[in-house]
């Protein structure tokens, strides 16, 4: 079944009819981490990751203006950004709740605020310096450097799609 809607305003029904067709657009899930100078470092999931640029290397993902972690987020000097791996589901659950416990058990490294944070076990990891910041309307799009950045050949990535979580099915397309 199709959905169609013109998206003119803040009509409920145009707003939700916009995230399901932009629910059509397959992503990997991320989690944005950085460090802060009291305690408990930032983490949020994301799926608005996407490259920008290869010379100098840039990245990019938003952030809802109703994220506790925005303003912390917005002054910290490095933050990162954690590709997840097909079994880390319920990190992308833990990391996408707005509540104090969501680094409980997980050893992120070294607590001081001069370090990247990582999360273990992420497909991949890209540690960034703050490159800009641009108005997305009731986002805020990040643009971040990309400093140091790692990969595991072997593992497969978690996917959202249609607002559900996927596994990725690793055959080629049909021609
Ligand atoms: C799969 C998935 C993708 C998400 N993508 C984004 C995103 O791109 N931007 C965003 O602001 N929130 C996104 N969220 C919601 C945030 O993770 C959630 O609001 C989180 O609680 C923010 O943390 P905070 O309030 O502690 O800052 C996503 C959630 C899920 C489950």
């Amino acid at each position: 079944m199709s959905e169609s809607s013109v998206v003119g305003g803040i009509e409920l029904d145009a707003q939700r009819h916009f995230r399901n067709t932009l629910a059509m657009f397959a992503t990997g899930v991320a989690v944005i981490t950085a460090p802060r100078e009291s305690g408990t470092p930032i983490g949020i999931t994301v799926a608005s990751f996407n490259a920008v640029s290869l010379d100098p290397p840039l990245i990019l993902f938003s952030v809802d203006r109703r994220c506790q972690s925005l303003g912390d987020l917005c002054a910290t000097p490095r933050y990162a950004v954690n590709v997840l791996a097909e079994a880390q589901q319920d990190i992308s659950n833990r990391f996408a709740r707005a509540h104090s416990g969501k680094w409980e058990g997980i050893d992120f490294g070294p607590r001081d605020a001069a370090s990247h944070v990582l999360l273990p076990d992420a497909l991949a990891t890209f540690e960034c310096e703050p490159y800009a910041q641009h108005d997305g309307g009731d986002h805020v799009i990040f643009i971040g450097r990309v400093v140091r950045h790692q990969s595991r050949q072997d593992g497969r990535p978690l996917i959202f799609f249609g607002g559900k979580y996927r596994a990725l099915d690793a055959s080629p397309a049909a021609a």
